[in-house]
């Protein structure tokens, strides 16, 4: 059979990964695909660095609406990255027939539902699982191998730059710009590494994911988005003697009033695999009714693992271009006409628990006014230490862990105790997750 053609736009970190593996391990693929996989056409900006990256394997062009339009042309990767002309390029490929695999979240994550809706118009593909996760297959798992259950929650490690930020300074003791040049000098970083320390990134793909797993519509404007770059050394350092390490989650539930749909900071317990992964790694814990806990691990972003994920789309699209458009995995897993309008929960009515950290004054009746506060908004202690004073100093940390409770109540203890005399400066809240009956 004729070889599929396809045509690359944007032969960056990811791009160039996937034109490298799809070139070493071309005869394997073509093995399990049942034909032959081209790249066939490269387009880039950069003319020079493309034709130094392909050689004469393909044609290099800097037009890349040339090649969505391109007869020749049977799926177009889009890794250039971005909302505007991917967007244009995404949506025009589609009017010309052409399925789609693209790496892109953010894209998906705020155009997902119209993009999505104009491929089911044309009868055409758009695969995106390098999207979440690097090279973990956690679209295939969600749409196709949990298909079975009710999934439940999903906590995820899902943006490897900001997990390696927090691994380099918590094992290294490393300043937070050091290790971020870093990520960006290896390819992990978003053109705007912001978008990874303030947990946009994670949210577009918490975004992805929970409508998959919950058969609703891409909602990114509802997520709750809290990043790293206000933790210090000091609640990393109480967390682990509290038997808890600090990871950017990003954390989607289904509650009776609502999805929750959230990326902040969490303390986790040290002891769950979770709390383990270190480095650029990714790992997404998915509870479903049947199955119970599953966990998802491998490299979140870097060339190679992203180009994995691109290119099992680019076989999936090959074995089923010839099917009838409805015999397909559905982009969302459930049936278009099946998705569900169950409300994203605002923050504030979240569950959680909590780690506080409080600067007082070492006075009598500190720590019973803080309680009392505490009771008065039904949020019970789970636990609590008081740190000794440094050498003639008159003041100490105490640090709080509470039981769940709901997130209002929270922020109006946390509001009252920050106006009592007795207590310095403004109160550290860190949500804790146990990630286990829960
Ligand atoms: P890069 O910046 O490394 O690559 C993008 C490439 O596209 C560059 O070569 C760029 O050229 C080129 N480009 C930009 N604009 C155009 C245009 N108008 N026409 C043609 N080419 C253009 O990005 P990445 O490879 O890191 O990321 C690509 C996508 O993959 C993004 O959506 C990203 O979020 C996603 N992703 C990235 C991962 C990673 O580990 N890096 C992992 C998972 C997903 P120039 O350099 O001249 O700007
Ligand atoms: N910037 C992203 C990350 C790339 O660090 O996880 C992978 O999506």
């Amino acid at each position: 059979m004729k070889p599929i053609h396809v045509g690359l736009l944007g032969i960056g970190t990811v791009g160039g990964g996937t034109f490298n593996v799809l070139r070493r391990n071309q005869s394997e693929i073509q093995r399990r695909a049942g034909r032959g996989i081209e790249i066939t056409v490269v387009a880039d900006r950069d003319v020079a660095k493309a034709r130094a990256l392909v050689g004469d394997a393909a044609k290099v062009v800097d037009d890349a609406f040339a090649v969505v339009r391109d007869p020749d042309v049977d799926i177009v990767i889009e890794l250039i990255g971005g909302y505007t002309v991917a967007k244009d390029l995404i949506l025009a490929a589609i009017d010309h027939g052409k399925h789609v695999v693209t790496a892109n979240k953010a894209l998906l994550a705020k155009h997902g539902n119209e993009i999505f809706a104009r491929a089911r118009e044309k009868g055409v593909m758009v695969a995106f699982e390098a999207a979440v996760a690097g090279g973990i297959p956690i679209i295939k798992s969600l749409r196709e191998g949990l298909t079975a259950n009710r999934i439940e929650w999903i906590a995820g490690i899902i943006n490897g730059t900001s997990n390696f930020i927090l691994s380099e300074m918590r094992e290294k003791g490393l300043p937070f710009e050091t290790v971020l040049a870093e990520a960006q000098r290896l390819g992990y970083a978003e053109a705007d590494p912001t978008f990874d320390i303030e947990g946009i990134d994670a949210a577009h793909k918490l975004t992805i994911m929970s409508a998959i797993a919950f058969g609703i519509p891409m909602q990114f404007e509802r997520a709750y988005t809290e990043g790293i770059a206000n933790l210090t050394k000091d609640d990393i350092r109480y967390a682990e003697q509290l038997g808890y390490r600090i990871k950017l989650l990003g954390i989607t539930r289904r509650t009776p009033a609502g999805i929750e749909l959230r990326v902040h900071p969490t303390l986790i317990p040290t002891k769950r695999l979770i709390a383990n992964v270190e480095g650029v790694m990714n790992a997404v814990l998915v509870k479903g009714d049947a199955v119970g806990a599953t966990l998802y691990y491998g490299a979140g972003a870097g060339a190679e693992p992203t180009a994995s994920a691109v290119i099992a789309d680019l076989v999936d699209i090959t074995r089923m271009a010839t099917s009838a458009p409805g015999n397909r995995v559905p982009h969302l897993a459930f049936q278009p006409d099946q998705l569900s309008d169950t409300p994203i929960l605002p923050m504030d009515e979240v569950e959680t628990s909590y780690y506080l950290r409080l600067r007082v004054y070492d006075r009598p009746g500190v720590l019973a006014d803080i309680t009392r506060i505490l009771a008065d908004h039904t949020i019970s202690i789970d636990a609590m230490v008081q740190k000794e004073p440094a050498e003639g100093e008159d003041q100490v940390d105490i640090v709080l862990l509470t039981h769940r409770t709901i997130e209002k109540h929270t922020n109006a203890a946390i509001a009252r105790i920050e106006a009592l005399p007795s207590v310095a400066g403004k109160v550290t809240r860190i949500r804790l997750e146990e990630l286990g009956r829960h």
